[in-house]
């Protein structure tokens, strides 16, 4: 089944960069209907429209509420024929307006082993907890910070000379191949969510290929 794919950008796209690559060298069957980025100057939309991608800016700053903002991206996507949303290095957290539009269908790649240093400084979070190890999550989005139903995650070890930087580069080229393999798994119908009782959380569920 072919991924149509909606992509939210804050900033670089390196993430997106990796999708654009996997899709081109057929690696991911998939099609980028719309990379959107709440901020005009972010580079990946750069990167979007020399593969030729329909690119759009939607700026929260335009929107009375978060609400209103997300009817927006919601208006958008659909308007793009968007069927899964990857959030890719998008910096806003959604609410129930975007959640419920594309219930189980919003991924989002975070630069840590979740639950562990969710938000906006994983890296930082990681070397001032002093952990050996940390790594990547790709995960269902739902409408807290970093705590859907997690896909796919890796490890990476942390060095003891790393600084964020350098721990963030590392982790980086894990991710590109993590959200990558995800996406591919989904493509192949392999993911699905099974819903949570009173124990346990929804969580994913994945069959071998
Ligand atoms: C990545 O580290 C991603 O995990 C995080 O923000 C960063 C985005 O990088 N959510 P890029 O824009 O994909 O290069």
């Amino acid at each position: 089944m072919t991924l149509e794919l909606g992509i939210l950008i804050s900033g670089r796209g390196s993430n997106l960069q990796a999708i654009l690559d996997a899709v081109e060298r057929g690696a991911l069957d998939a099609r980028v209907r719309v990379v959107i980025s709440n901020r005009a100057d972010a580079p990946g939309l750069t990167r979007a429209a020399q593969a030729r991608i329909p690119t759009a800016t939607i700026a929260h700053r335009d929107y009375s509420s978060r609400e209103a903002f997300d009817a927006a991206l919601v208006e958008a996507l659909r308007g793009a024929g968007a069927e899964l949303i990857v959030l890719a290095g998008f910096m806003r957290v959604l609410t129930p307006v975007m959640i419920g539009a594309y219930h189980d269908r919003i991924i989002n790649i975070h630069p840590s082993l979740l639950p562990a240093f969710p938000g906006a400084h994983a890296h930082r979070d990681a070397l001032a907890y002093g952990v050996k190890v940390s790594g990547c999550t790709v995960h269902f989005v739902d409408e807290g910070t970093d705590t859907g139903p997690i896909i796919r995650q890796r490890a990476v070890p942390v060095l003891d000379d790393d600084d964020e930087e350098r721990l963030a580069a590392r982790v980086l080229a894990v991710e590109h191949a993590l959200l990558v393999e995800a996406l591919a798994a989904m493509a192949e119908g392999r993911v699905s969510v099974e819903p949570g009782d009173g124990d346990r959380r929804a969580r994913v569920v994945e069959r071998r290929g």
